[in-house]
């Protein structure tokens, strides 16, 4: 069917207006214009648009169909002049963007296919963790964080978009590996390899352990969830980390995750900005490209 856009704006304003009269003062047409371009469109579809009765015109089955069809199509219209506008201030220009260690694993692949879609622009990224982002806010240094806890004590504007469920991760031959409903209790005299002071994992682990009264212990202290992950592996003790620092090594049956009441720890990823501040083109395209992904 070949119609053209023009036909189907016409055509769209005397539908919802159900006037020919009306749509063409809309469209600054004259009335025979409006009524040329609705015959053609119907000489294309093949079927007729609209029926008359007296001074009314009704949409015919064909019409109404026709109609839904245009109002989509001129919803995309407008959404492809948002990001085609959005574009031309995104050619270029440059990404600052810190994000906590954990969320690493998936924000560098986010970055990756960010960049591939506006190759012009240079991305700076910063691996750190909760308390350095707390420091970086505070100075309004990066465009934008991803971390796992918005600050309280800071005006920030944060949205939520996925979620960022902590578990707690065993050798596959541990002697509870496979257990069913384990009492958390039981964990209070094991020690557990951890993240160091200043991560946000571990201050939730610590508030989680906190909340339902039971003890704690932590064992060697890391900087990097690998390592963790690489010293349960080996034996060294128990870890609670992301389920999103975790992919091959459960593909490849590495590590377990074992099952415990009241886990996994749910908490949330969130993008976050000093409250107030201006975005660049570049920022606000990162921080929807995040957001439409995460969906
Ligand atoms: P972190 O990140 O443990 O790597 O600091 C998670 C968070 O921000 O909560």
């Amino acid at each position: 069917m070949r119609v053209t856009l023009r036909q189907l704006e016409v055509f769209e304003a005397v539908a919802r207006l159900e006037s020919f009269t009306r749509a063409a003062e809309s469209l600054h047409l004259s009335q025979p214009g409006v009524s040329m371009q609705i015959k053609q469109l119907e000489e294309r579809v093949g079927l007729p648009l609209f029926e008359q009765m007296g001074k009314t015109i009704f949409l015919t089955d064909a019409g109404r169909e026709i109609y839904s069809y245009s109002q989509r199509i001129g919803n995309l219209l407008d959404e492809a002049d948002t990001v085609i506008e959005e574009l031309k201030g995104v050619q270029s220009g440059r990404l600052s963007i810190s994000v906590a260690t954990t969320a690493s694993h998936f924000a560098t692949r986010l970055l990756a296919a960010f960049s591939k879609r506006y190759e012009g622009i240079t991305i700076s990224l910063d691996i750190t963790n909760r308390e350095s982002l707390y420091h970086q806010l505070e100075n309004n240094q990066p465009d934008l964080v991803i971390m796992g806890q918005p600050p309280d004590s800071l005006e920030v504007e944060s949205v939520t978009f996925m979620e960022n469920p902590l578990v707690m991760i065993a050798p596959p031959d541990h002697l509870l590996a496979s257990e069913q409903r384990l009492q958390l209790t039981r964990f209070g005299e094991e020690h557990f390899v951890v993240r160091e002071a200043g991560s946000g994992t571990r201050s939730a682990i610590e508030r989680f352990f906190r909340e339902h009264e039971v003890n704690f212990h932590t064992g060697i202290e890391m900087t990097s969830n690998e390592a963790i992950k690489q010293a349960v592996e080996a034996g060294l003790g128990l870890g609670i980390v992301s389920i999103h620092t975790l992919e091959l090594e459960l593909e490849t049956g590495r590590l377990v995750i074992l099952d415990v009441e009241d886990f996994p720890i749910m908490r949330y990823w969130h993008i976050v900005q000093r409250s107030g501040k201006r975005l660049s083109p570049v920022a606000h395209a990162f921080k929807q490209f995040l957001l439409n992904e995460a969906e």
